[in-house]
Protein backbone atom coordinates (compact mmCIF):
# COMPACT_ATOMS: atom_id res chain seq x y z
CA UNK A 1 0.00 0.00 0.00
CA UNK A 2 1.07 3.70 -0.36
CA UNK A 3 2.95 5.65 1.85
CA UNK A 4 0.68 8.41 4.24
CA UNK A 5 2.32 11.23 5.12
CA UNK A 6 2.36 11.55 9.16
CA UNK A 7 1.18 14.97 8.51
CA UNK A 8 -1.75 13.83 6.38
CA UNK A 9 -2.63 11.13 8.97
CA UNK A 10 -3.06 13.19 11.74
CA UNK A 11 -5.69 15.39 9.71
CA UNK A 12 -7.46 12.29 8.65
CA UNK A 13 -10.99 11.64 10.33
CA UNK A 14 -11.51 8.45 7.88
CA UNK A 15 -11.52 6.23 10.75
CA UNK A 16 -11.33 2.20 9.66
CA UNK A 17 -9.20 2.65 7.11
CA UNK A 18 -5.53 0.99 6.21
CA UNK A 19 -2.89 3.45 6.40
CA UNK A 20 0.79 2.54 6.16
CA UNK A 21 3.15 5.14 7.77
CA UNK A 22 7.09 5.28 7.77
CA UNK A 23 9.45 7.22 10.21
CA UNK A 24 11.90 7.14 12.97
CA UNK A 25 10.59 6.22 16.39
CA UNK A 26 10.43 9.26 19.12
CA UNK A 27 9.22 7.21 22.17
CA UNK A 28 8.19 3.56 22.96
CA UNK A 29 6.45 3.20 26.07
CA UNK A 30 4.14 0.50 27.17
CA UNK A 31 4.18 -2.69 28.60
CA UNK A 32 4.08 -6.70 27.43
CA UNK A 33 0.56 -6.14 26.92
CA UNK A 34 0.34 -2.98 24.72
CA UNK A 35 3.11 -0.53 23.47
CA UNK A 36 3.14 2.76 22.42
CA UNK A 37 5.06 3.98 19.81
CA UNK A 38 5.66 7.85 18.84
CA UNK A 39 6.31 7.82 14.85
CA UNK A 40 7.58 10.85 13.49
CA UNK A 41 8.61 11.20 9.55
CA UNK A 42 9.42 14.73 9.56
CA UNK A 43 6.14 16.47 7.86
CA UNK A 44 5.08 17.61 11.07
CA UNK A 45 6.37 18.57 14.12
CA UNK A 46 3.40 16.11 15.41
CA UNK A 47 3.91 12.29 16.00
CA UNK A 48 1.70 9.70 15.14
CA UNK A 49 0.91 7.41 18.05
CA UNK A 50 1.13 3.61 16.47
CA UNK A 51 -0.67 1.08 19.10
CA UNK A 52 1.25 -2.56 18.72
CA UNK A 53 -1.35 -4.70 20.40
CA UNK A 54 0.88 -7.79 22.97
CA UNK A 55 -1.37 -10.72 21.17
CA UNK A 56 -0.12 -9.68 17.67
CA UNK A 57 3.85 -8.31 18.42
CA UNK A 58 5.83 -10.15 20.79
CA UNK A 59 7.96 -8.62 23.41
CA UNK A 60 11.47 -9.75 21.82
CA UNK A 61 9.90 -8.59 18.34
CA UNK A 62 9.68 -5.17 19.54
CA UNK A 63 12.54 -5.51 21.31
CA UNK A 64 14.92 -2.89 18.58
CA UNK A 65 11.96 -1.07 18.41
CA UNK A 66 13.46 1.86 20.44
CA UNK A 67 14.41 5.58 19.94
CA UNK A 68 16.10 6.40 16.32
CA UNK A 69 14.69 3.05 14.91
CA UNK A 70 13.29 3.30 11.23
CA UNK A 71 9.66 1.73 10.55
CA UNK A 72 7.49 0.79 8.58
CA UNK A 73 3.81 0.12 10.04
CA UNK A 74 0.86 -1.12 8.04
CA UNK A 75 -2.55 -0.99 10.15
CA UNK A 76 -6.40 0.76 11.18
CA UNK A 77 -6.30 4.39 11.59
CA UNK A 78 -9.12 4.61 14.80
CA UNK A 79 -9.81 7.63 16.67
CA UNK A 80 -7.30 8.17 19.53
CA UNK A 81 -8.49 7.32 23.32
CA UNK A 82 -5.37 9.30 24.63
CA UNK A 83 -5.68 12.89 25.32
CA UNK A 84 -3.63 15.22 22.96
CA UNK A 85 -3.99 13.48 19.67
CA UNK A 86 -7.14 12.87 17.40
CA UNK A 87 -6.40 9.72 15.39
CA UNK A 88 -3.97 6.91 15.92
CA UNK A 89 -2.76 3.66 14.38
CA UNK A 90 -3.63 0.35 15.12
CA UNK A 91 -0.77 -1.70 14.12
CA UNK A 92 -1.45 -4.93 11.94
CA UNK A 93 2.56 -4.87 10.24
CA UNK A 94 5.35 -3.71 11.43
CA UNK A 95 8.53 -3.84 9.65
CA UNK A 96 11.68 -2.56 10.97
CA UNK A 97 13.96 -0.42 8.32
CA UNK A 98 16.60 -0.04 10.76
CA UNK A 99 17.66 -0.37 14.62
CA UNK A 100 19.11 2.29 16.31
CA UNK A 101 21.20 0.43 19.36
CA UNK A 102 20.52 2.79 22.70
CA UNK A 103 23.76 1.65 24.04
CA UNK A 104 25.58 4.28 20.99
CA UNK A 105 22.62 6.22 19.52
CA UNK A 106 23.19 9.59 20.48
CA UNK A 107 19.62 10.98 20.50
CA UNK A 108 17.71 9.80 23.57
CA UNK A 109 14.46 10.78 24.65
CA UNK A 110 15.38 13.22 27.29
CA UNK A 111 16.47 17.03 25.93
CA UNK A 112 19.48 17.62 24.87
CA UNK A 113 20.95 21.16 24.91
CA UNK A 114 21.67 23.20 21.82
CA UNK A 115 25.04 22.95 22.54
CA UNK A 116 25.11 19.17 22.68
CA UNK A 117 23.14 18.76 19.76
CA UNK A 118 25.82 20.67 17.50
CA UNK A 119 28.59 18.13 18.10
CA UNK A 120 25.99 16.00 16.33
CA UNK A 121 24.42 17.90 13.53
CA UNK A 122 24.04 14.99 11.05
CA UNK A 123 21.31 14.16 13.34
CA UNK A 124 19.84 17.00 14.79
CA UNK A 125 17.93 16.78 11.83
CA UNK A 126 15.96 14.52 13.80
CA UNK A 127 14.83 16.10 16.93
CA UNK A 128 11.57 18.39 17.17
CA UNK A 129 13.56 21.53 17.44
CA UNK A 130 15.62 21.38 14.67
CA UNK A 131 12.59 19.20 12.43
CA UNK A 132 10.77 22.25 13.20
CA UNK A 133 13.71 25.06 12.51
CA UNK A 134 14.46 23.35 9.23
CA UNK A 135 10.89 23.09 7.79
CA UNK A 136 10.49 27.35 8.75
CA UNK A 137 13.88 27.63 6.85
CA UNK A 138 12.07 25.85 3.90
CA UNK A 139 8.93 27.89 3.77
CA UNK A 140 11.09 31.40 4.22
CA UNK A 141 13.02 30.19 1.03
CA UNK A 142 9.96 30.04 -0.85
CA UNK A 143 8.14 33.33 0.88
CA UNK A 144 10.77 35.20 -0.86
CA UNK A 145 10.70 33.64 -3.97
CA UNK A 146 7.37 34.14 -3.98
CA UNK A 147 7.48 38.06 -2.91
CA UNK A 148 9.68 39.19 -5.53
CA UNK A 149 8.30 37.00 -8.34
CA UNK A 150 4.45 38.59 -7.41
CA UNK A 151 5.76 41.77 -7.98
CA UNK A 152 7.94 41.26 -11.07
CA UNK A 153 11.95 40.69 -10.05
CA UNK A 154 13.62 38.28 -11.63
CA UNK A 155 15.64 35.95 -9.78
CA UNK A 156 19.65 35.99 -11.14
CA UNK A 157 22.65 33.71 -10.17
CA UNK A 158 25.63 35.77 -9.79
CA UNK A 159 29.46 33.84 -9.44
CA UNK A 160 30.33 32.41 -6.12
CA UNK A 161 33.71 32.45 -7.67
CA UNK A 162 35.17 36.27 -7.89
CA UNK A 163 38.11 37.76 -9.34
CA UNK A 164 37.33 40.59 -7.35
CA UNK A 165 37.57 42.14 -3.78
CA UNK A 166 36.02 45.26 -4.65
CA UNK A 167 33.22 44.95 -2.11
CA UNK A 168 34.99 45.37 0.49
CA UNK A 169 32.59 43.97 2.79
CA UNK A 170 35.04 41.66 4.47
CA UNK A 171 37.66 39.29 4.82
CA UNK A 172 37.54 36.78 2.00
CA UNK A 173 38.17 32.99 1.29
CA UNK A 174 40.86 32.34 -1.56
CA UNK A 175 40.08 30.20 -4.01
CA UNK A 176 42.93 28.39 -5.48
CA UNK A 177 44.23 24.63 -7.06
CA UNK A 178 47.74 25.82 -6.55
CA UNK A 179 49.96 23.09 -4.51
CA UNK A 180 50.51 25.19 -1.46
CA UNK A 181 53.61 23.17 -0.38
CA UNK A 182 55.33 24.32 -3.84
CA UNK A 183 54.07 27.69 -4.29
CA UNK A 184 56.42 28.89 -7.88
CA UNK A 185 57.05 32.55 -7.51
CA UNK A 186 57.57 35.23 -9.93
CA UNK A 187 61.43 36.75 -9.87
CA UNK A 188 59.78 39.69 -7.73
CA UNK A 189 59.14 36.98 -4.63
CA UNK A 190 55.37 36.76 -5.24
CA UNK A 191 53.19 33.63 -5.77
CA UNK A 192 52.92 33.43 -9.55
CA UNK A 193 48.92 33.50 -9.80
CA UNK A 194 49.05 32.75 -13.83
CA UNK A 195 49.59 29.06 -13.00
CA UNK A 196 46.53 29.56 -10.67
CA UNK A 197 43.47 27.74 -12.21
CA UNK A 198 41.82 30.83 -13.67
CA UNK A 199 45.35 32.50 -14.33
CA UNK A 200 44.55 35.09 -11.37
CA UNK A 201 43.82 35.38 -7.84
CA UNK A 202 40.16 34.21 -6.94
CA UNK A 203 37.89 34.13 -4.00
CA UNK A 204 34.87 33.16 -2.43
CA UNK A 205 32.10 35.51 -2.85
CA UNK A 206 31.36 38.52 0.05
CA UNK A 207 28.61 39.46 -1.89
CA UNK A 208 26.55 39.61 -5.36
CA UNK A 209 25.40 42.87 -5.10
CA UNK A 210 28.16 44.49 -7.39
CA UNK A 211 26.62 41.88 -10.58
CA UNK A 212 23.50 42.40 -9.56
CA UNK A 213 23.80 45.83 -10.05
CA UNK A 214 24.38 44.98 -13.79
CA UNK A 215 21.63 43.15 -13.90
CA UNK A 216 18.85 45.55 -12.28
CA UNK A 217 20.31 48.42 -15.06
CA UNK A 218 18.88 45.86 -17.90
CA UNK A 219 15.99 43.86 -16.21
CA UNK A 220 14.85 46.44 -13.70
CA UNK A 221 14.35 44.86 -10.89
CA UNK A 222 16.10 41.63 -9.72
CA UNK A 223 17.45 39.46 -6.82
CA UNK A 224 19.99 37.44 -5.85
CA UNK A 225 19.83 34.37 -3.03
CA UNK A 226 22.69 33.08 -2.61
CA UNK A 227 25.46 31.70 -0.10
CA UNK A 228 28.52 34.03 0.71
CA UNK A 229 31.43 34.08 2.70
CA UNK A 230 33.44 36.06 4.90
CA UNK A 231 36.51 35.03 6.68
CA UNK A 232 36.46 37.22 9.58
CA UNK A 233 37.06 36.39 12.89
CA UNK A 234 34.02 37.20 14.43
CA UNK A 235 32.84 34.30 16.85
CA UNK A 236 29.49 35.88 17.79
CA UNK A 237 26.05 34.50 18.38
CA UNK A 238 25.19 36.30 15.10
CA UNK A 239 28.13 35.61 12.59
CA UNK A 240 28.43 32.98 9.52
CA UNK A 241 31.52 32.22 7.69
CA UNK A 242 29.31 30.67 5.67
CA UNK A 243 25.63 32.22 5.31
CA UNK A 244 23.38 32.66 2.63
CA UNK A 245 21.82 36.29 1.52
CA UNK A 246 19.18 37.82 -0.34
CA UNK A 247 20.08 40.73 -2.66
CA UNK A 248 17.35 43.10 -3.85
CA UNK A 249 18.44 45.98 -6.62
CA UNK A 250 15.71 48.01 -8.14
CA UNK A 251 16.38 50.36 -11.30
CA UNK A 252 14.91 53.59 -10.59
CA UNK A 253 13.98 52.93 -6.98
CA UNK A 254 15.49 55.69 -4.47
CA UNK A 255 16.54 55.27 -0.91
CA UNK A 256 12.65 55.94 0.52
CA UNK A 257 11.47 52.90 -2.29
CA UNK A 258 14.28 50.99 -1.11
CA UNK A 259 13.11 51.43 2.70
CA UNK A 260 9.83 50.36 1.61
CA UNK A 261 10.62 47.45 -0.18
CA UNK A 262 12.94 46.22 2.76
CA UNK A 263 10.17 46.59 5.11
CA UNK A 264 7.40 45.05 2.77
CA UNK A 265 9.59 42.45 2.19
CA UNK A 266 10.39 41.49 6.18
CA UNK A 267 6.26 41.90 6.80
CA UNK A 268 5.78 38.84 4.09
CA UNK A 269 8.18 36.89 5.30
CA UNK A 270 7.03 36.83 8.72
CA UNK A 271 3.13 36.77 7.96
CA UNK A 272 3.92 33.86 5.71
CA UNK A 273 5.61 31.66 8.63
CA UNK A 274 2.53 32.38 10.79
CA UNK A 275 0.25 31.41 7.98
CA UNK A 276 2.55 28.31 6.80
CA UNK A 277 4.39 27.47 10.18
CA UNK A 278 2.19 27.60 13.29
CA UNK A 279 2.83 23.72 14.35
CA UNK A 280 6.17 24.87 14.22
CA UNK A 281 6.31 28.06 15.97
CA UNK A 282 4.01 27.10 18.82
CA UNK A 283 6.19 24.42 18.97
CA UNK A 284 9.65 26.62 19.40
CA UNK A 285 7.39 29.46 21.36
CA UNK A 286 6.52 27.21 24.11
CA UNK A 287 10.32 25.61 24.25
CA UNK A 288 12.56 28.78 24.03
CA UNK A 289 10.60 31.85 24.11
CA UNK A 290 7.19 32.54 25.03
CA UNK A 291 7.28 36.05 23.47
CA UNK A 292 7.86 34.48 19.90
CA UNK A 293 4.06 34.87 18.36
CA UNK A 294 3.79 38.18 19.88
CA UNK A 295 7.24 39.59 18.29
CA UNK A 296 6.31 38.22 14.87
CA UNK A 297 3.25 39.78 15.28
CA UNK A 298 4.23 43.09 16.37
CA UNK A 299 6.58 43.05 13.49
CA UNK A 300 3.83 42.35 10.63
CA UNK A 301 1.21 45.26 12.21
CA UNK A 302 3.73 48.37 12.79
CA UNK A 303 5.47 50.21 10.49
CA UNK A 304 9.03 50.51 11.27
CA UNK A 305 10.62 53.78 12.56
CA UNK A 306 12.95 55.47 10.09
CA UNK A 307 15.66 58.26 11.32
CA UNK A 308 19.02 59.10 10.43
CA UNK A 309 22.14 57.96 11.82
CA UNK A 310 22.53 61.64 13.45
CA UNK A 311 19.45 61.25 15.12
CA UNK A 312 20.28 57.28 16.28
CA UNK A 313 23.86 58.72 17.87
CA UNK A 314 22.09 62.05 19.53
CA UNK A 315 19.43 59.29 21.60
CA UNK A 316 22.30 57.12 22.59
CA UNK A 317 24.27 59.85 23.86
CA UNK A 318 21.54 60.74 25.47
CA UNK A 319 20.97 57.37 27.03
CA UNK A 320 25.00 57.78 28.09
CA UNK A 321 24.45 61.14 29.90
CA UNK A 322 21.47 59.63 31.83
CA UNK A 323 23.70 57.10 33.13
CA UNK A 324 23.51 54.13 30.31
CA UNK A 325 26.33 51.92 30.13
CA UNK A 326 27.39 50.59 27.09
CA UNK A 327 30.52 48.58 26.51
CA UNK A 328 31.84 50.67 23.15
CA UNK A 329 31.96 53.96 22.83
CA UNK A 330 29.59 56.07 21.15
CA UNK A 331 29.66 59.33 19.40
CA UNK A 332 29.23 60.92 15.46
CA UNK A 333 31.49 58.84 13.13
CA UNK A 334 31.85 55.51 15.19
CA UNK A 335 30.04 52.46 14.01
CA UNK A 336 27.19 51.27 15.62
CA UNK A 337 27.56 48.05 17.71
CA UNK A 338 25.11 45.40 17.96
CA UNK A 339 24.36 46.90 21.75
CA UNK A 340 23.60 50.08 20.31
CA UNK A 341 21.51 48.86 17.66
CA UNK A 342 19.73 46.75 19.93
CA UNK A 343 19.01 49.82 22.70
CA UNK A 344 17.25 51.94 19.87
CA UNK A 345 15.59 48.88 18.92
CA UNK A 346 14.48 47.43 22.58
CA UNK A 347 14.71 50.32 25.13
CA UNK A 348 14.08 53.18 22.83
CA UNK A 349 11.55 52.73 19.95
CA UNK A 350 10.39 49.55 21.10
CA UNK A 351 10.10 48.73 17.16
CA UNK A 352 11.96 47.68 14.37
CA UNK A 353 14.35 50.89 12.84
CA UNK A 354 15.97 52.29 9.67
CA UNK A 355 19.03 54.35 10.33
CA UNK A 356 19.57 55.98 7.46
CA UNK A 357 22.42 58.74 5.83
CA UNK A 358 25.79 57.31 7.51
CA UNK A 359 29.14 58.70 7.78
CA UNK A 360 30.62 58.03 4.62
CA UNK A 361 34.03 56.73 5.88
CA UNK A 362 32.19 53.56 7.78
CA UNK A 363 30.04 52.44 4.69
CA UNK A 364 31.19 50.95 1.07
CA UNK A 365 32.83 53.22 -1.74
CA UNK A 366 28.95 52.19 -3.67
CA UNK A 367 26.78 54.38 -1.52
CA UNK A 368 25.39 57.07 -2.69
CA UNK A 369 27.09 60.79 -1.87
CA UNK A 370 24.63 63.35 0.10
CA UNK A 371 25.37 67.19 -0.82
CA UNK A 372 26.74 67.51 2.89
CA UNK A 373 29.91 66.08 1.59
CA UNK A 374 30.09 63.78 4.79
CA UNK A 375 27.14 61.28 4.55
CA UNK A 376 25.98 58.63 2.24
CA UNK A 377 22.29 57.64 1.59
CA UNK A 378 22.71 53.89 3.57
CA UNK A 379 20.50 52.11 5.33
CA UNK A 380 20.14 49.74 7.94
CA UNK A 381 17.26 47.66 8.99
CA UNK A 382 17.54 46.69 12.95
CA UNK A 383 15.58 44.41 14.79
CA UNK A 384 14.85 43.22 18.39
CA UNK A 385 17.54 40.62 19.68
CA UNK A 386 19.28 40.66 16.14
CA UNK A 387 20.55 44.20 15.53
CA UNK A 388 21.41 44.70 11.89
CA UNK A 389 19.31 42.15 9.69
CA UNK A 390 19.71 44.30 6.66
CA UNK A 391 22.01 46.35 5.29
CA UNK A 392 21.89 48.72 1.84
CA UNK A 393 21.73 51.83 0.04
CA UNK A 394 21.17 54.03 -2.86
CA UNK A 395 24.20 53.76 -5.07
CA UNK A 396 26.07 56.33 -6.51
CA UNK A 397 25.23 56.67 -9.91
CA UNK A 398 27.61 59.59 -11.12
CA UNK A 399 30.49 58.23 -12.61
CA UNK A 400 33.32 60.42 -11.84
CA UNK A 401 32.20 60.66 -8.60
CA UNK A 402 32.37 57.10 -7.82
CA UNK A 403 35.23 56.60 -9.21
CA UNK A 404 36.79 59.18 -7.04
CA UNK A 405 35.38 57.50 -4.13
CA UNK A 406 36.58 54.13 -5.35
CA UNK A 407 40.20 55.30 -5.67
CA UNK A 408 39.86 56.93 -1.94
CA UNK A 409 38.71 53.77 -0.59
CA UNK A 410 41.54 51.65 -2.31
CA UNK A 411 39.43 50.06 -4.65
CA UNK A 412 41.65 49.70 -7.53
CA UNK A 413 39.99 50.96 -11.28
CA UNK A 414 41.39 47.72 -12.91
CA UNK A 415 39.01 45.17 -10.66
CA UNK A 416 35.72 47.27 -11.07
CA UNK A 417 36.17 48.73 -14.62
CA UNK A 418 33.01 46.57 -15.69
CA UNK A 419 31.15 48.29 -12.32
CA UNK A 420 31.97 51.42 -13.58
CA UNK A 421 31.19 50.78 -17.13
CA UNK A 422 27.15 50.82 -15.90
CA UNK A 423 27.74 54.82 -14.91
CA UNK A 424 29.81 55.40 -18.19
CA UNK A 425 26.59 53.97 -20.33
CA UNK A 426 23.02 54.58 -19.52
CA UNK A 427 23.57 55.11 -15.83
CA UNK A 428 20.36 55.24 -13.72
CA UNK A 429 19.47 55.64 -10.04
CA UNK A 430 18.93 52.45 -8.48
CA UNK A 431 19.18 50.95 -4.79
CA UNK A 432 19.15 47.47 -3.40
CA UNK A 433 19.86 45.62 -0.03
CA UNK A 434 20.86 42.69 1.53
CA UNK A 435 19.10 40.70 3.80
CA UNK A 436 21.49 38.03 5.88
CA UNK A 437 18.74 34.43 5.28
CA UNK A 438 20.13 33.13 8.76
CA UNK A 439 19.43 36.58 10.44
CA UNK A 440 15.83 36.57 9.61
CA UNK A 441 15.70 32.59 10.35
CA UNK A 442 16.98 33.84 14.32
CA UNK A 443 14.11 36.75 14.28
CA UNK A 444 11.63 33.97 13.38
CA UNK A 445 12.60 31.09 15.33
CA UNK A 446 12.89 32.47 18.19
CA UNK A 447 16.67 30.81 17.96
CA UNK A 448 19.21 32.45 20.02
CA UNK A 449 22.32 31.42 18.04
CA UNK A 450 22.76 31.39 14.39
CA UNK A 451 24.34 28.07 14.16
CA UNK A 452 20.99 26.62 15.29
CA UNK A 453 19.24 28.13 12.18
CA UNK A 454 21.45 26.51 9.18
CA UNK A 455 22.16 22.83 8.91
CA UNK A 456 25.74 22.44 8.81
CA UNK A 457 27.58 25.57 10.61
CA UNK A 458 30.79 27.04 9.65
CA UNK A 459 32.63 29.02 11.93
CA UNK A 460 35.80 30.11 12.78
CA UNK A 461 38.03 26.35 13.41
CA UNK A 462 34.51 24.91 12.83
CA UNK A 463 33.70 23.23 9.56
CA UNK A 464 32.90 19.72 10.00
CA UNK A 465 30.38 17.23 8.47
O1 LIG B 1 25.64 44.78 5.47
P1 LIG B 1 26.22 43.79 4.52
O2 LIG B 1 27.68 43.51 4.61
O3 LIG B 1 25.82 44.32 3.08
C1 LIG B 1 26.19 43.79 1.88
O4 LIG B 1 26.83 42.78 1.72
C2 LIG B 1 25.63 44.56 0.71
N1 LIG B 1 26.33 44.10 -0.50
C3 LIG B 1 24.15 44.32 0.61
C4 LIG B 1 23.51 45.06 -0.52
O5 LIG B 1 23.37 46.27 -0.44
N2 LIG B 1 23.14 44.39 -1.58
O6 LIG B 1 25.44 42.40 4.67
C5 LIG B 1 24.04 42.34 4.47
C6 LIG B 1 23.39 41.50 5.54
C7 LIG B 1 23.58 42.03 6.96
O7 LIG B 1 22.66 43.05 7.25
C8 LIG B 1 23.34 40.79 7.78
O8 LIG B 1 21.97 40.50 7.91
C9 LIG B 1 23.95 39.70 6.91
O9 LIG B 1 23.98 40.20 5.59
N3 LIG B 1 25.32 39.35 7.32
C10 LIG B 1 25.66 38.21 7.97
N4 LIG B 1 24.90 37.18 8.38
C11 LIG B 1 25.54 36.16 9.00
N5 LIG B 1 26.87 36.11 9.21
C12 LIG B 1 27.66 37.13 8.81
N6 LIG B 1 28.99 37.08 9.00
C13 LIG B 1 27.06 38.24 8.16
N7 LIG B 1 27.51 39.40 7.62
C14 LIG B 1 26.45 40.05 7.13
MG1 LIG C 1 26.15 45.91 7.08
Amino acid sequence: MSRTSIAQALKSSDFGSSVTVKGWVRTRRGNKHLSFIALNDGTSINSIQVVADGSRFTEEFLKPVTTGACLCVEGKLVESQGKGQSVEIQAENIRIYGTADPETYPLQKKGHSLEFLREIAHLRPRTNTFGAIFRIRHHMAIAIHRFFHERGFYYVHTPIITGSDAEGAGQMFQVTTLDLDNLKKTPEGKVDFSEDFFGRPTNLTVSGQLEGELAALALGAIYTFGPTFRAENSNTPRHLSEFWMIEPEVAFNEIEENMQLAQDFIQYCVRWALDNCMDDLNFLCQMYDKELIDRLKFVVENDFVRLTYSEGIRILEEAVARGHKFEYRIGWGSDLQSEHERYLVEEHFKKPVILTDYPAEIKAFYMKQNDDGKTVRAMDVLFPKIGEIIGGSEREEDYEKLKKRAEAMGVPEKDIWWYLDTRRFGTAPHSGFGLGFERLLLFVTGMANIRDVIPFPRTPKNAQF
